[in-house]
Parts: C-alpha cells; sequence; structure tokens
C-alpha cells in the first residue's frame, strides 16, 4: 500500500472513532448540538488525532499494543478542541471568514451567537469526551495528567494565547521572534498536545515526552507557515476556506515577513528537523516520516 492509500485509510479509521463521540441531537438545546455537529461533520484533515494515534503506536509497540481504548476519547477530544478554534477563528470579530472546509462557516450558517456558542461547548464537551478514557483505562494517573496537559497546550499557554497576539497584532508591525510565538503556540500547541498525549499514553518516559513535543513544535510551525503559502497561492475549492483572508485581515506571516521563497524553504528545514527527532524515537517510523512528509508539499 502507498504511504497515500495509507493516510486515506487511517483518515478513515480515525473518523470512525471521532463519530462515536459526537453528541446526540436532542432537547431544547438541539440547535447548539446541530451546530457542533455540523461543523465537526464538515469534514478537515483530521491530522492533530492521527498524530496522536500514531505517536501512541511508536511507543505502545503497534496497533496490537492493546491500550487503544483510552487514546480514542482523546483523539475525539482534541478534533473538538481544534474545531473549535476554526469556529471561533472565522467569526466576524476575528477573521471574518465565510468559507471553512468546503462549507459554509458556522456563524454563517447558524449565526454570531449559536457560534460562539457551538464553540464553547465544543471546548467544554472535548473535556467531558476525554474524560471517558479514565472508564477504560488502567493508568488514571496518566489519564489525568493528558487531561491536564490538554487544557495547558488549549488554553493561555497554548492555542488562545497564541490566537490572542495574533489578533492583537493585526495590521501591526511584528517582530520574527513575536510571529515565532505567535505560531508556536496557535498552531503548534494542538499538535504538541496531540503527540504528547499519544506519547504519554503509550508509555513513553519523560526524556521521549520532550522529544516527542519538539518534534511536534516543528511540525506544528511547519505548518503554519504553509498554510499561511496557501492563503497566497492555494485554491479555495481544494483548501475548502478562502485565499487571501491574511491580506484582507493585515496579518504579518511567515510570507509576508520573509518572502515566498524562504518561507517554502522554512516548512523543508523544520519538516527535516523534525524527522531528525523521530528518527531517535522507538518503533516502526515509516508511515510518521512520509506523512511529515507530505505535509511539506501538502496542498490543503
Ligand atoms: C487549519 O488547520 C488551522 C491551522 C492551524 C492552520 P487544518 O489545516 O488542520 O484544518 P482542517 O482540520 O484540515 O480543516
Ligand atoms: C488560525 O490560523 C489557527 C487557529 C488556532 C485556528 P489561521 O487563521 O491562519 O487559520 P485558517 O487559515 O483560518 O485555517
Ligand atoms: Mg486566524
Ligand atoms: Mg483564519
Ligand atoms: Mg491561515
Amino acid at each position: 500500500m502507498s504511504s497515500r492509500e495509507q493516510l486515506e485509510q487511517y483518515t478513515g479509521e480515525v473518523e470512525a472513532v471521532i463519530e462515536r463521540y459526537l453528541p446526540r441531537k436532542a432537547g431544547y438545546q438541539r440547535t447548539v448540538l446541530e451546530a457542533m455537529n455540523y461543523s465537526m461533520k464538515a469534514g478537515g484533515k483530521r491530522l492533530r488525532p492521527l498524530f496522536m494515534r500514531e505517536v501512541y503506536r511508536l511507543f505502545a509497540g503497534g496497533p496490537e499494543g492493546g491500550g487503544e481504548a483510552a487514546v480514542e476519547p482523546f483523539m475525539a477530544a482534541i478534533e473538538m478542541i481544534h474545531t473549535f478554534s476554526l469556529v471561533h477563528d472565522d467569526l466576524p470579530c476575528m477573521d471574518n471568514d465565510t468559507l471553512r472546509r468546503g462549507m459554509d462557516t458556522t456563524w454563517v450558517k447558524y449565526g454570531y451567537d449559536m457560534a460562539v456558542l457551538a464553540g464553547d461547548a465544543l471546548a467544554i464537551y472535548a473535556f467531558e469526551t476525554a474524560a471517558k478514557a479514565f472508564s477504560v483505562s488502567d493508568r488514571p494517573d496518566l489519564v489525568g495528567q493528558c487531561m491536564g496537559l490538554l487544557a495547558e497546550k488549549s488554553g493561555i499557554s497554548g492555542m488562545i494565547g497564541g490566537q490572542t497576539a495574533d489578533v492583537e497584532l493585526t495590521g501591526k508591525e511584528v517582530s520574527p521572534e513575536k510571529l515565532d510565538f505567535i505560531y508556536r503556540l496557535k498552531t503548534g500547541a494542538l499538535l504538541e498536545v496531540s503527540m504528547m498525549i499519544g506519547a504519554i499514553l503509550g508509555g513513553a518516559d519523560r526524556e521521549q515526552v520532550k522529544a516527542v513535543e519538539k518534534m511536534a513544535s516543528c511540525v506544528g510551525t511547519a505548518f503554519q507557515i504553509q498554510d499561511d503559502i496557501l492563503d497566497v497561492v492555494g485554491d479555495a475549492r481544494v483548501i475548502g476556506k478562502p485565499v487571501l483572508s491574511d491580506e484582507k485581515n493585515e496579518k504579518t506571516t511567515y510570507v509576508t515577513l520573509y518572502g515566498m521563497e524562504a518561507a517554502r524553504k522554512a516548512v523543508m528545514e523544520l519538516s527535516k528537523e523534525a524527522e531528525e527527532i523521530l528518527e531517535s524515537l522507538p518503533g516502526d517510523h515509516e508511515f510518521l516520516s512520509c506523512l511529515i512528509d507530505i505535509l511539506i508539499t501538502r496542498v490543503k
């Protein structure tokens, strides 16, 4: 099987896991549940849960390791947090975008009020979902550690912290250090925690979790730079979101700060750094290494 076929198969498996944890639609709060499921089911590459499961398998000795049931609630949870970040990122008060994952953004479809509530609800339902790991794991200590980390990397020290600096710096000059900070937090943090949770539940030691965090941070920054590149040269029908959103919002990005050529080079170099760290980790690296390669040249 080629690595792209394998990616397709794995994405389908991840999709099925996520589906099992979505809230059921009932009651007077039905609209918010519909809006949550609308944004969750709109598609997306499902990279964060995919990375989580693959890193888990590195340390647990492959899919037959036996403990994957505890990873699954976290796979759904991280996709909920990521989707919440997108629902809010698209709001009129943030990036003011109308297309996401090839569909109307949640605020266009359900209104500004419901989109705020759906984002809030996804963020909190993510933790309700992650807590389900307690009942299927024989290591409640590790589950608790992962929940704490998920909160840390999603909140003020992670994604929300990065989005804050991103929003505040709109239309202003940004130093290279601050831009790196924004990318590491707004995008890197969720990739870091995805892979760290996989590692922790898979039985990695402290040093190995640190290495995984660094590897994921490189992947995260490369991923955001490629996102900025696609905002300029991508095709809206392929990326499923508008192009030139950053220009519209007067964002400083890697592309505006360093130029297209240097941005492409940075994606390559950061991915290479990630692959070098991957080499030092145990287990079968083949798919993860291919996945990092695929991301370098991704068009969506
Ligand atoms: C988009 O993330 C937001 C960024 C952090 C750049 P993805 O490109 O992973 O979005 P989906 O999940 O595939 O829609
Ligand atoms: C946002 O970055 C990253 C998030 C934390 C949502 P962007 O604003 O560039 O993401 P897109 O391009 O809208 O997906
Ligand atoms: Mg944004
Ligand atoms: Mg945006
Ligand atoms: Mg973008």
